[in-house]
């Protein structure tokens, strides 16, 4: 998906540079306006193209952009309205935001931060008037190595994938990613191969870079030697995820165990967190540091659902213990067992492999968690993909 179209309007006011306007948004055949020729001349041209985006290029300081801003928002309500700006915000963000802007830009901005922009405000203004919206992004997180986070990540994405979702997991560990290995996938295509294909970052060429596993759920995986991760980054990351937003019901993120660039790019517009932790007195300690450092990050902890991977190890932490040393009760306990590592060398997930163990239960339940959260589940309690259905559906924290 592109954002930018024949339906697409772009407004320069006085004073903006025009060329540093054009060279941020996205190629597309957007309609070039200048607002030197006055509000009511460009919301004539406005009213008779009814544009899905309206982009205002203008300074902080612009009255007339604000006014064509107010009157565009009041005579089209499903169009989507970005503004990008030059100069101190002051108030201007604030008036531009009650005024109807969908999002406000400044700049000058990398293309990549100015293409999610736009196809956020697009994707959410087609889902508030009932066509598709955005997915859940959920970001498996854990600053610790080896306490599950892969684990946790393919088994939740085989979960949803069988309950009838369209699931994705991404896997942005890119100097040494195994989601291909624990699921049993090869490496054939992979993000890098995306990344250095030249093409324009769209849901159709995402598409062709998937690895598709059995239980329906789609995987991007990781590149196949530590020297390529070199040429992914974030901007690259946040254009992957909004196209792979839009075409599926849930898209899941596999990080290593770093706050890397990719990893906080990825915690800053996940709607959710699910962080893996495990009972351990060392491991605990690196958990709250972890939670600590997503509040720092501005992380609501109601977006944030905690994993307690090998709950059943003895030694001598109580859950009591757990909830009082990190502040919350895990969501979810995982407790340890031998079939996993089996698993694992065989390609299979554990959901899949031993359907009624405890850790299949727990990641099921993990399913669960996030399919009701995002009101996915039918009021019958079976799964349909409203996106199929072409219906609307309440999501997590969509549109960050
Ligand atoms: N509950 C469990 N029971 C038994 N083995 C487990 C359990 N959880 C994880 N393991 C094993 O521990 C190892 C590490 O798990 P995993 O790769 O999921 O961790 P990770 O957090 O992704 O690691 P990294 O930070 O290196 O990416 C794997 O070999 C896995 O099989
Ligand atoms: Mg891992």
């Amino acid at each position: 998906m592109s954002a930018v179209s024949s339906e697409t309007i772009l407004v320069a006011d006085v004073g903006v540079d025009v060329e540093m306007l054009r060279a941020s948004m996205p190629p597309g055949p957007a309609t070039m306006l200048s607002l030197a020729q006055g509000v009511d001349s460009v919301l004539t041209i406005v009213d008779d193209s009814k544009p899905s985006l309206l982009v205002i290029g203008c300074t902080s300081s612009s009255n007339t952009a604000l006014e064509l801003l107010r009157e565009a928002r009041r005579r089209h309500e499903n169009c989507a309205i970005v503004v990008l700006y030059g100069g101190s915000p002051n108030g201007f963000m604030d008036r531009a935001f009650q005024l109807g802007a969908d999002d406000l830009i400044t700049l000058p901005q990398p293309q990549g931060a100015v293409i999610f922009a736009l196809e956020k405000a697009v994707s959410r203004r087609r889902g508030a008037g009932g066509g598709v919206a955005l997915a859940p992004l959920i970001c498996i997180v854990g600053p610790k190595g080896g306490t599950g986070k892969t684990l946790t990540a393919c088994n939740l994405g085989v979960a949803l994938a069988r309950a009838g979702a369209r699931s994705v997991l991404v896997d942005i560990d890119l100097q040494f990613g195994d989601v291909g290995l624990a699921l049993g996938l090869p490496p054939d295509r992979t993000i890098y191969d995306l990344a250095v294909s030249g093409s324009t970052v769209d849901s159709d060429t995402v598409g062709r870079f998937l690895t598709l596993h059995a239980s329906g759920l789609n995987t991007l995986l990781a590149p196949v030697r530590p020297d390529q991760a070199g040429a992914i980054k974030p901007d690259f990351l946040r254009q992957v995820y909004m196209a792979l937003r839009v075409e599926h019901d849930f898209v899941i993120i596999d990080t290593p165990p770093a706050f890397s660039p990719e990893v906080i790019a990825t915690i800053d517009i996940a709607t959710n967190l699910c962080v893996v932790g495990m009972l351990d007195a060392l491991s605990l300690k690196d958990t709250k540091i972890g939670l600590e450092t997503l509040a720092l990050m501005g992380r609501n902890a109601d977006d944030i659902t905690l994993v307690l991977n090998r709950s059943d190890t003895s030694v001598g932490i109580s859950h009591a213990d757990v909830a009082t040393i990190l502040g919350r009760a895990p969501a979810v306990l995982v407790p340890s067992d031998r079939a996993i590592p089996r698993a694992v060398t065989e390609g299979m997930p554990i959901v899949l492999a031993d359907e009624r163990s405890g850790p299949a239960q727990a990641f099921k339940q993990l399913a669960q968690l996030y399919l009701r959260e995002s009101a996915y589940a039918t009021a019958s309690g079976s799964v349909e993909s409203s996106k199929r259905a072409g219906g609307r559906r309440s999501l997590m924290r969509k549109g960050r």
